[in-house]
């Protein structure tokens, strides 16, 4: 089978364009790849944040993964740190890693602007290195993300071609090792409708975790009110009917794209449906669509997380499943980088 892997951070209320962008799309790929889906609590401590926070942001992401439909006797769920050779191995990339590439990052210029020197640290630029190895440790085949991770994942594909080069093949072989590449090059998977969901109050912005009003996002955990509320007071424009795809009109095409994915419905068919309706009665629409999707998620969620004895297990059971692949690939490193092994 071949193999896929994904995160998200725990950073933050995981929102509609986690959803769309990631999340929804792995649970029909668990069925056919050999799936493992992990909370990258490592890349949420790359800006400044709160401590008494971290573990519990990073058991309420596993159980949001379980809510949203990721099947345990199918997948692996862990949590990136506890299984210790992601961090082990981006030391090795990093030494292969050209700083130019990093400072090319556009996430990393965005981030270091917003956050002011004194909050750029290290790893936030090495931050690339380290999802690099999140992926290439699996052997992976595909990678489901959304659109902003699109460069990350450019540069994982960059580092694995390196690396298999600078190490890889008959110099490994000599080495007393197989010989041959080093990492399977990953492919991104980005969805066709939903990669990069747009904030509600601007439809020129992405949906982010971090935008300083909790207005310009759906929190896949938000009630039922709280998302009609945030949908009437959405913004919108004063054009007559609603249409996909025009330049002029990013929120209503946003809009209608979250409509179209939520209600399982094809762009013509949506198209046709809301080409004449005025804002108020879509607005009706939408809020609908997203509460009874949302609902069930909501209903297990919370199943999920008043049971911690079987999250924990969930978790400890993903780590040993993953270690195992993780060290194997970890030892050929090692070997074909010329150090003295165990
Ligand atoms: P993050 O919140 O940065 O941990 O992102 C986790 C996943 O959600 C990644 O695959 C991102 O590409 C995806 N993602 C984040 N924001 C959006 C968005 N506004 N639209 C679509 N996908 C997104
Ligand atoms: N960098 C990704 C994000 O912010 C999260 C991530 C870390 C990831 N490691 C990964 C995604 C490996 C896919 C595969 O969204």
């Amino acid at each position: 089978k071949q193999r896929i892997v994904s995160g998200v951070q725990p950073t933050g209320a995981i929102h509609l364009g986690n959803y769309l962008g990631a999340i929804k799309n792995w649970i029909a790929l668990q069925n056919s790849y050999d799936t493992l889906f992990f909370i990258v609590d490592l890349h949420a401590i790359t800006l400044p944040y709160d401590t008494r926070q971290l573990s519990k942001a990073t058991r309420n992401t596993a159980a949001i993964y379980l809510a949203c439909g990721v099947d345990t006797s199918k997948a692996s769920v862990f949590v990136q740190s506890h299984v210790r050779a992601h961090v082990e191995l981006m030391w090795l990339l990093s030494s292969a890693t050209p700083i130019g590439w990093l400072n090319r990052m556009i996430q990393f210029k965005e981030k270091s602007r917003k956050a002011g020197d004194e909050n750029v640290g290290v790893a936030l630029l090495t931050y690339p290195v380290l999802m690099a190895s999140d992926i290439l440790l699996y052997q992976s085949d595909f990678v489901p993300v959304g659109e902003d991770q699109k460069q990350h994942l450019e540069l994982s594909r960059e580092l694995a071609e390196r690396v298999n080069y600078l190490y890889g093949g008959r110099k490994w072989k000599k080495l007393g090792g197989r010989g041959g590449a080093i990492f399977k090059v990953p492919e991104p998977l980005i969805p066709p409708a939903g990669a990069r969901v747009m904030s509600l109050s601007d439809g020129l912005s992405k949906m982010s975790k971090s935008a300083p009003s909790d207005q310009s996002r759906i929190n896949l955990l938000d009630p039922k009110d709280v998302i009609a509320n945030k949908i009437k007071r959405c913004k919108t424009d004063s054009f007559p009917g609603l249409e996909f795809d025009n330049p002029e009109r990013p929120e209503c095409n946003n809009l209608l794209s979250i409509y179209q994915i939520i209600s399982s419905k094809t762009k013509e068919e949506v198209a046709q449906e809301c080409q004449d309706m005025n804002w108020g009665s879509f607005k009706t629409l939408l809020t609908d669509a997203l509460v009874d999707h949302l609902h069930p998620i909501q209903v297990r969620y919370e199943d999920i997380i008043s049971d911690p004895a079987y999250l924990d297990g969930v978790l400890a059971e993903g780590a040993e499943k993953a270690a195992a692949i993780a060290d194997a690939t970890l030892n050929n490193v090692y070997q074909a980088m010329g150090f003295l092994c165990r």
